[in-house]
């Protein structure tokens, strides 16, 4: 092998390093509903801390904000003690230089009914479990939920099960508890099953993403290979090397 192969090997791995070096925004509790007045926590799970990863979101009121204008920063996670109907948008991490994370929508609502839904994708196959709660009375009440404006079912607990997720259950969810009030809609996202990480991407993904991500898994793997590859190359040069000295040695 010579050098310009090698240092093709490189490239691609650093290549590699580069795309899969990416945060993860996380909320807790884990929903994408809150009541005004509950303590919501966001934070940044990022692979590579030196990379200076910002929390910021758009909403009515602000753009691109980052943490310190709207919570409380410590480190890579931020949080809002009493959130506001006005705090509701799309929140994200990004980097310096460019990449951003998963978007997640947060909804606030000051009225007395939410829809409890996941905050990040749901993989495809998976069951998913939504819950209709008031902020005061136990989440025990009959709710109806509605899929696209549609009703979808009835349940006297107020969950609502979907089973075996498909692409075909992304949509707009909302729930009503009969004298209690309507919930906000929450959209659903379903992801292929094959991608375990949000795809890598430097522009907000179009809502439809779906054609991209069989292509992000094939890159990954691809690049992967290309990681082994790598390794196997440096430890067999190493070898080389040590083999080289020690006979150097004996001479
Ligand atoms: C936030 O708002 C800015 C300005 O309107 C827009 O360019 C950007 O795409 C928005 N980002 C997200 C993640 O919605
Ligand atoms: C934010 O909340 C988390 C979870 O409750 C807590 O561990 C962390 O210390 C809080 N950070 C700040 C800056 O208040
Ligand atoms: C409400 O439902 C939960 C399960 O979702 C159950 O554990 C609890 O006992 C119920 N509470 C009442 C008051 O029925
Ligand atoms: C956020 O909500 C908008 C509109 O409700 C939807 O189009 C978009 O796909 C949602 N984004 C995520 C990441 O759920």
């Amino acid at each position: 092998m010579d050098d310009a192969s090698l240092l093709f090997l490189l490239f691609m791995a650093s290549m590699l390093y580069w795309t899969t070096n990416q945060a993860r925004l996380t909320v807790s509790p884990s929903r994408s509903q809150a009541f005004e007045g509950d303590f919501v926590s966001l934070s940044c799970e990022e692979d590579d801390s030196s990379a200076g990863w910002t929390l910021r979101r758009n909403t009515s009121i602000d753009t691109r904000a980052e943490c310190e204008e709207w919570g409380v920063a410590d480190g890579s996670s931020c949080n809002i003690s009493y959130i506001d109907p006005l705090d509701s948008g799309v929140y994200w991490c990004e980097s310096r230089e460019g990449p951003i994370s998963n978007l997640v929508n947060l909804t606030v609502t000051g009225g007395s009914v939410i829809l409890q839904s996941p905050v990040l994708p749901v993989m495809e196959g998976d069951d998913v479990t939504l819950l209709c709660k008031t902020k005061t009375t136990p989440s025990n009440l009959t709710a109806i939920f509605f899929k696209d404006g549609v009703f979808t079912g009835k349940d006297s607990t107020g969950h609502m099960t979907i089973q075996h997720v498909s692409r075909s259950d992304e949509g707009l969810y909302k729930c009503d508890i009969s004298g209690h009030g309507e919930s906000p809609s929450s959209w659903i996202t379903v992801t292929d099953k094959h991608t375990t990480t949000p795809p890598p991407t430097s522009t907000p993904p179009p809502a439809s993403s779906a054609g991209s991500s069989p292509l992000v898994s094939v890159l990954l793997t691809a690049g992967t290979v290309c990681v082994v590859l790598v390794v196997m190359l440096l430890v067999v040069l190493v070898e080389r090397h040590v083999e080289s000295k020690l006979k150097g040695a004996r001479l």
